[in-house]
């Protein structure tokens, strides 16, 4: 109740001839972070962008970005995103050979840290490395690309991670987002709201719509009848 809530467009689906101008219509939107896909064609069957992109966005906005690095390794590439303005970096860690050292570059690099789980990952990860995190994001497909259908699964896991999360806070008072990314639209964010999750990327729901703020406005509203 009162939880207040984080929409996070993925430019994964936006125009990519015209980015500048699609970051600025989508912050100009509504949006509260920027979520930044990085494919290496190697950890994900996908190419897309990197630390050059993410250097010409950064004047264009003072919204968050959120850099969801899908790249194997991991720790050569978090010291150039901190450079390129990111302010966020999440990643994998079936990515990186030492999940706690690659937590702590991010961290000593200026950046807040996250730590994503895929469908089939196991989050005992978070038994070790909770204390450490600024953001938890449970993937609701398989990451590779955009406009994938959301898969039901996410959802008891966002409710055991929030668990987590509102105990570690009710201990320390340490605050920690926890994100979801695949298949949120309109229809279904409520539903993932009242499961636990308080930020919410949203790419072919968002770039695919052809008003970005009356879509966003659609989701806010959906959100608050969620409570
Ligand atoms: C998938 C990416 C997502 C993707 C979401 O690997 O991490 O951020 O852009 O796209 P939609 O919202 O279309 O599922
Ligand atoms: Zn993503």
């Amino acid at each position: 109740m009162g939880r207040s809530y984080r929409i996070a467009p993925s430019i994964l689906s936006a125009n990519f001839a015209r980015l500048g101008d699609e970051v600025a219509a989508v912050v100009a939107a509504g949006a509260d972070m920027i979520h930044f896909d990085v494919m290496d064609n190697h950890y994900v069957p996908n190419l897309t962008i990197g630390p050059l992109v993410c250097e010409a966005i950064r004047p264009l906005t003072q919204a968050v970005i959120d850099v969801h690095l899908m790249v194997e390794p991991v720790d050569r590439i978090v010291p150039d995103f901190a450079k390129a303005g990111a302010n966020i970096i999440s990643f994998h860690p079936e990515a990186s050979a030492h999940v706690d050292r690659t937590i702590g570059l991010i961290r000593d690099s200026g950046c807040k840290a996250g730590l994503v789980f895929n469908p089939a990952t196991p989050l005992n990860w978070l038994d070790h490395v909770l204390d450490k995190l600024d953001l938890v994001l449970i993937m609701s497909v398989n990451p590779g690309f955009g406009g994938q259908s959301f898969i039901p699964g996410a959802l008891p896991k966002l409710a055991d991670v929030r668990r987590r999360i509102d105990a570690m806070h009710a201990e320390t008072g340490r605050a920690v987002l926890l994100q979801v990314d695949g298949g949120v639209k309109v229809d279904n964010i409520a539903a993932i709201a009242r499961a636990g999750a308080d930020t919410f990327v949203a790419g072919s729901a968002i770039f695919g719509s052809k008003d970005y703020a009356a879509t966003i406005a659609s989701m806010r509203a959906a959100l608050k009848s969620a409570g």
